[in-house]
């Protein structure tokens, strides 16, 4: 009996298949955009772990702060049993819950990386043999069928990733975690705050340049997975904060006029001189926002808590 798991939930190649469909969606509409999941290949993960310890990228910190204070809280508050991580990654925050949530036996990541999942739940095990581990390779936007697992469970999605969905997906989320859990049940949400402008634009324009290879990164992969020509030095990195929606934006500015082709589609791709490609939407939030959009997936905001800076929160949510 192995305390080791996995379901598969996304077939073999649902991967490409989607990366496909949103390349010739997103690049054949003006203006042209990208999904920010297809950063993640494993040099956009390196990428993303390196921007994670810069000095202007406060948010996995301030989090973890959040997370070390208040664990203890969140299992008084849950008497949580089983964890479910939805994107998961490498699991690296998940300790300091697992380590308060002294009644969780049972782990269930969600990820689409299955080998961010094997790696995550080796090391894992490692430190804790008693832990069962049930893996789900999924894409935590679409439906979810996590396995039976003993209530009550805590879904926890950490990070500020909920930020990369736009309004109607993050309803469309809550609404299908709202599905997942039973009376009983919570949800751990982190999501970043609104800040002053320089902070939050420095967080995503570095100094060193990680976010700008980071952001460039996307290119690689549709040149390596879709046989595209685009060159890296062709485009600019671009961070602006847009303060009527409240997020942080993230483009691709093309340095001169420049034709890519995209064998696997059959497409030839035009951008104009200093045209730009939105790759990504980074929503920061409120209390009162957070709340709101709990409450009309059915959830209710239980405890806000924020780090000493008040730059990030971690919500507890339970079912209303
Ligand atoms: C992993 C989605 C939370 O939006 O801050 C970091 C990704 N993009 N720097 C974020 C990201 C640019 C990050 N999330």
């Amino acid at each position: 009996m192995s305390p080791y798991r996995t379901t598969r939930t996304l077939p073999e190649d649902a991967t490409g298949a989607a990366l496909r469909a949103d390349v010739l969606h997103g690049l054949t509409r003006t203006p042209k955009t990208l999904p920010p999941k297809w950063f993640y290949d494993a040099r956009g993960s390196e990428l993303f772990e390196e921007i994670t310890r810069l000095p202007e990228y406060y948010p996995t910190r301030a989090e973890r702060e959040i997370l070390v204070a208040r664990a203890p809280d969140i299992a008084a508050a849950t008497g949580a049993r089983t964890l479910v991580e939805l994107g998961s990654g490498s699991s690296d925050k998940t300790r300091h819950l697992l380590d308060a949530l002294t009644g969780v036996h049972t782990y269930v990541p969600v990820d689409v990386s299955e080998s961010a999942l094997a790696g995550a739940a080796r090391s894992l095990l490692a430190e804790r043999p008693s832990l069962r581990v049930h893996a789900l390779i999924a894409d935590f936007t679409t439906r979810l069928t996590p396995p039976d697992t003993p209530g009550p469970r805590l879904v926890a999605f950490l990070g500020g990733t909920i930020g990369n969905l736009l309004p109607a997906e993050r309803a469309a989320f809550l609404a299908s975690v709202r599905a997942l859990l039973a009376p009983g049940d919570a949800l751990l949400l982190g999501t970043d705050l609104v800040k002053e402008e320089s902070v939050l634009v420095r967080a995503y324009d570095d100094a060193a340049g990680v976010t700008a290879a980071f952001n460039k990164n996307v290119l690689t992969v549709l040149d390596r997975e879709l046989g595209a020509d685009f060159r890296a030095d062709d485009f600019d990195h671009v961070a602006l904060w847009d303060r009527e929606n409240e997020w942080i934006e993230m483009r691709l500015r093309a340095r001169r006029s420049l034709t890519a082709k995209i064998p696997e589609l059959g497409l030839a791709v035009h951008f104009e001189a200093g045209e730009e490609m939105r790759t990504e939407v980074s929503a920061k939030f409120r209390q009162e926002g957070v709340r709101a959009e709990l409450g009309r997936a059915g959830l209710e905001l239980a405890h806000w808590w924020t780090d000493g800076e008040g730059r990030f929160a971690l919500s507890l949510a339970t079912v209303a």
